[in-house]
Order: C-alpha cells, then structure tokens, then sequence
C-alpha cells in the first residue's frame, strides 16, 4: 500500500502537460480487438487500470507493446473469448470486451466487472442493447455468457440514461454488425467521439458521435491504424483545482477548451482567470477563492460527475456557500468525511452536498475511497497547514499518471512512500 505526503501551503508555478485520458484508452483499447492486425495508440496514459488492459488483452491473445506513453496492440492472435473473474474484476470498463469480443470471436465469457463503489453500478443498458443488436445473454452464477450464432444485426437503441459505457459498448458492437445502428439519447461525451474517430480510421462507418444521435453502418473488415488518445479533461481539472487552492499561476499544456466549457466559469466564478492559446492554459489564481455557487453533475455537455470531489477541495476554502448536486451516482460523496477531518465544513443531504467555505484547512491524516476522491484529498491537502499523510493511493495510480511528481515539478511538496 503506499500512502503520499503531502506538506501544504506552497505557492505552485511551471507548466504540467496534461496525460491521455483514460476514459478514452480503456474502450479504445478494448476496440482494438476489432483490427485483427497492428494499431498503435501516442499519448496513452501508463496508468494500472491501462495494465489491467494490457493484462486483458494478452490473456486473450494480442501482442501488446509498451514504450513510454507509446502502446502497439496486435489482435490477429486473438484466440478466445473468455476474460477471468480477477481480471474482470480490475475495473469497470472490462465490460466493454462484452461488444468487442461479441463483435470479433462472436461470443464473450464474463463476469460482472470490477471498478470504484459509487453505489450500484448495474449493466443492464448494456445487455438490453447488446441483445436488441441479437446477442444471447445467459447469466449463471455470476457468469454473463453472451452469444451470437447469426452475427449481430443493426437495430434502433434508445438509451433510457445516456450511459457511456452503454454507448461506448454498443458502438464498438454494431460497427461489426450486418445493417444500421441507430442510438438515440446517446452519451455526448469526447471520450465517445474518441473512441468513434479511432475506429473509422479502422474503417468503421459511425456517423454522429458526439451528439444524442449515432448512427452506425456495419463493416465486414477492420484494419489498424495509429490514433493519438485525446487529452484527460478530469485530470486537467484536477491540476486546475492545485492552482486555485494554492492561489497560484500554472500553465497546462495539452488541454482542449471545448472539452473544459462546464467546468471553466466554476473556476472564475471563484476569481480564477483562465486564458487559452492554442492548447495551452494558464490558470491565475487569487489568494482567497469565492465560493463556485451551484454545481449540479450531468452528463456531457454538463458539469461532469468526475470533477466533483476536485472542485469540492476548492469549494472547501471558497468564501461563502457552494452547493453541490450530484445526479450520476448515488454514492459519490466518499470524499467528505475525510474533507472534514481536514476542517472542511460539509453538510450532506441525499444527493445533495452544503459547504461553507472556511479560511484554512490543517492536515489530519487521510484515507482515498474512490479514484476521483483520492485526487481531491490531494489538492485539498495542497493548501491545509501542516504534512497529510493520505492512504491507498492505489486508488490514485488507476487514472492519474504520477500526480505526485506532476504535483512537485510544478513546486508542491509531495512526497510518495
Ligand atoms: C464512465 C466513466 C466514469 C464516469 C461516468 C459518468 C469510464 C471508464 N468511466 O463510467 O469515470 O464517472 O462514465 O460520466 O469511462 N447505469 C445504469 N445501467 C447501465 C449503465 C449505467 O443504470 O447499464 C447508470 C449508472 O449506475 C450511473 C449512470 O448510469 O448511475 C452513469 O453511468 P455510465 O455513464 O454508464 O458510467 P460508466 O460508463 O460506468
């Protein structure tokens, strides 16, 4: 287990580029099964839940190589269809190999998958989808065994919840199937156009990624192709809230704005300038936040759900009254009890979060609960008075690629044990 140290209260300054996005790596990955020969993936973030991929595919046969943010996948060796409870269990996206393996071997044997508790997590919209595009679905003491003797066939999806990873299943599936695809109340989200850009370089036919509609003509061959990942949005949100705790000026490199529009105005509602040149931004903060006022998490174009633990550290020390209204999940506020440790003041009611910005926080020692909650501890541990020591940073390591070593080039003191 290792734990970071942080010692709070430095002023940041420098630039940090901001790594791949993992949300769009994992499915990326995952359709990589499709090209049954090479694809390579540039600025792939070396994260253990992209190991835990990796692992995947090679228990499935591919040849994967790795050199620095560099990943080559070579599925024509792909041999089986089945994917083991452990590894099954190392993250929630291993439920996309659902599409992909369906698509490719046409036929998949699961279990359900793994990933962080932020309350029942089902997978109901990608079995109802995967089967309306004629997969058999039998599920046997915790086994998901999915079929599909004739081929998938395209068919008309609406998604009651514009879920990603439903989306993101369903794409990769109905671009092997025979016919039309179309999914309607689609999730909008960059990581989904991502994933879709990459598999028309391999020759898919997706049209509409990116919007409430998809529509998806099935192709017979697929061939691989280089594709660079797009940048984190989360992480880069992350490092934005280091600044603003700080009262500190950062520049990020490799950011996209359109991607940021939800979460930029919290930033300067809170008296932090942000400015853009190209896919550089420079993030000034003042040494006293104002409160973000209501921050209510949608799906895409919307406030998203992985940046509420970040922007509730700068919520924290905000003058005045931020309310926080979470509407992805229902367990999402693991983060708090440590915040208040720290002498946050937060008040939690359903889905609902209170806080009353207070002038200082001081170091207590800390425990991560979730991957997006681990990241905000550290920021708030970045301005509380004195050393917070924080547990199970493997939490961490699943979508941050060395924030700790980001953290201390840009001037924190943070220390890994
Ligand atoms: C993805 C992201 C995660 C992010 C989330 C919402 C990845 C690897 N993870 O997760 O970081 O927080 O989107 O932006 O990309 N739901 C159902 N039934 C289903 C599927 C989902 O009820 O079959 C519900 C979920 O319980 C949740 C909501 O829909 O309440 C959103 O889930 P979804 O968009 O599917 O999130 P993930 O793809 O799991």
């Amino acid at each position: 287990m290792s734990k970071l140290l942080i010692d709070g209260g430095r002023v940041l300054g420098g630039e940090a580029k901001v790594q791949g996005s993992k949300n769009s790596a994992l499915p990326i990955l995952a359709a990589s099964l499709l090209a049954k020969n090479e694809s390579v993936f540039f600025g792939c973030p070396r994260l253990s839940d992209v190991d835990s991929s990796v692992k995947i595919l090679r228990y499935l046969g591919c040849k994967v190589a790795q050199d620095g943010h560099t990943l080559t996948v070579n599925s024509s060796t792909l041999g089986i269809d089945d994917i083991p409870e452990p590894l099954m269990r190392l993250m929630r996206s291993s439920i996309i190999y659902a599409g992909a393996l369906l698509a490719s071997v046409g036929s998949a044997r699961l279990t359900f998958p793994g990933g962080c508790e932020l309350g029942p997590r089902p997978i109901d919209l990608h079995l109802s989808s995967l089967k309306k595009l004629g997969a058999e679905i039998t599920e046997r003491h915790g086994e998901l065994i999915f079929k599909a003797p004739k081929g998938l066939k395209g068919s008309k999806i609406s998604l009651s919840f514009p879920s990603v990873g439903a989306t993101e299943n369903i794409i990769i599936a109905a671009s092997k199937a025979k016919g039309t695809t179309i999914i309607t109340n689609a999730a909008r989200e960059p990581e989904i156009t991502d994933l879709a850009d990459y598999l028309n370089s391999c020759g898919a036919h997706i049209e509409g990624a990116g919007e409430g509609t998809i529509v998806i003509e099935g192709r017979e061959h697929f061939y691989g192709c280089c594709h660079s990942i797009i940048p984190d949005r989360i992480v880069a949100a992350t490092l934005m809230s280091a600044s603003a705790v700080t009262g500190s000026e950062i520049i990020l490199d490799s950011v996209i704005k359109s991607h940021l529009d939800a979460i930029i105005p919290c930033f300067e509602q809170a008296g932090c300038d942000v400015k853009f040149d190209k896919q550089k931004m420079k993030i000034n903060s003042p040494k006293r936040l104002k409160s973000l006022g209501l921050i209510r998490t949608t799906p895409y174009p919307g406030f998203p759900t992985d940046a509420q633990a970040p922007l509730m550290a700068v919520a924290a020390v905000g003058e005045g009254i931020t309310v926080f209204s979470e509407n992805i999940f229902e367990s999402r506020y693991k983060h708090v009890g440590e915040f208040i440790r720290l002498g946050a003041d937060i008040k939690v009611e359903g889905k609902v979060a209170l806080v009353q910005g207070v002038k200082k926080l001081y170091s207590a020692p800390l425990c991560a609960k979730d991957l997006r909650g681990s990241a905000a501890l550290a920021v708030a541990a970045l301005s509380a008075e004195g050393t917070t020591e924080i547990d199970t940073t493997e939490y961490l390591e699943r979508g941050y690629e060395e924030l700790d070593v980001v953290l201390s080039n840009l001037g924190a003191s943070v220390k890994k044990i």
